[in-house]
């Protein structure tokens, strides 16, 4: 298999354009500013440190981050870890860093975001979990993922691939791209809406990304309302459990195999989370 852009039409080019995050960063008021320069995106500027206005809303239809394919190389079962880089690793250091906001611009927290990307080699690890990690947003709904610059191979400008998941909410496959890059240019999966912030930092480099997931939130007031609570089904997963791996519960008449450790999150059952349960 190959993950060619050729072979897959990709969206066609779009502007580049930041509004995303800038009106997603505006009406994140709470979330804390980023120490040091850069890029300037609006959450790193408020004037005298005064808390910004907020916005009525975010999404005029197309703001959410758009998708984009999987690929060949996405494993299940990545482990719990927001560094993908060990004592051995080689290549030119990287974090990115940012916010998920659902279409209220209001961070989410707990959002599942997995990682995976080539080696500054341009090696993807089909047989462990090298440069797989998986990691949840914390309470200001942000991230940090420490890795290196991904690596090219054929066929694809410098990206990295990432699922994005709101708990209880539909999976956003989608990859991240970085700037200046000769190969964007001919590579038809690249949108520039999914540009990286990149900027050197020592050795390496620093980049932000804010996510923008599909998800209703108050108090927009064109957003429906939030889904009312139901009755969990039958079943004897339950939610402030501690699973380990290989353990087996049952939701809604099915059963399902723990493929990590983790603790039982309300909004994150069995069926809605394939990097933690799987059927069987
Ligand atoms: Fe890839």
């Amino acid at each position: 298999m190959t993950e060619s852009s050729s072979s897959e039409a990709g969206p066609p080019g779009r502007p580049i354009s930041r509004k995303n995050l800038l009106r997603a960063a505006v009406a994140a008021s709470t979330v804390p500013l980023i120490a040091g320069g850069g890029i300037a995106l609006a959450r790193d500027t408020g004037a005298g440190g005064a808390p910004l206005a907020l916005t009525p809303a975010c999404d005029d239809g197309d703001d959410p981050t758009p998708a984009q394919m999987e690929g060949p190389y996405f494993k299940p079962n990545s482990p719990l870890r927001t560094s993908l880089v060990t004592s051995g690793t080689s290549g030119t250091p990287l974090t990115v860093s940012g916010y998920v906001f659902g279409r209220a611009c209001k961070p989410l927290s707990g959002v599942l975001l997995d990682f995976w990307q080539a080696d500054a080699g341009g090696a993807y690890d089909m047989s462990g979990f090298a440069f797989r990690g998986h990691q949840f947003t914390d309470a200001t709904g942000a991230f940090t993922l420490t890795t290196v610059v991904a690596g090219l191979y054929p066929g694809r400008t410098r990206h990295i691939h990432v699922k994005a998941q709101a708990p209880g909410r539909p999976v956003l496959t989608t990859q991240l791209y970085f700037p200046g890059e000769p190969r964007n240019a001919t590579d038809a999966l690249y949108d520039p809406a999914l540009l990286m912030n990149v900027r050197g930092a020592g050795s390496g480099r620093q980049g932000t990304f804010d996510f923008v997931l599909d998800v209703a939130q108050q108090p927009d007031p064109t957003d429906p309302p939030t889904d009312p609570p139901t009755d969990p089904p039958g079943g004897t997963w339950a939610a402030g459990t501690s699973y380990r791996a290989g353990d087996r519960v049952t939701y809604d008449g099915v059963s399902f195999r723990c493929l990590q450790a983790h603790s039982a999150i309300a909004g994150w059952e069995p069926p809605l989370v394939p990097a933690l349960w799987e059927r069987g």
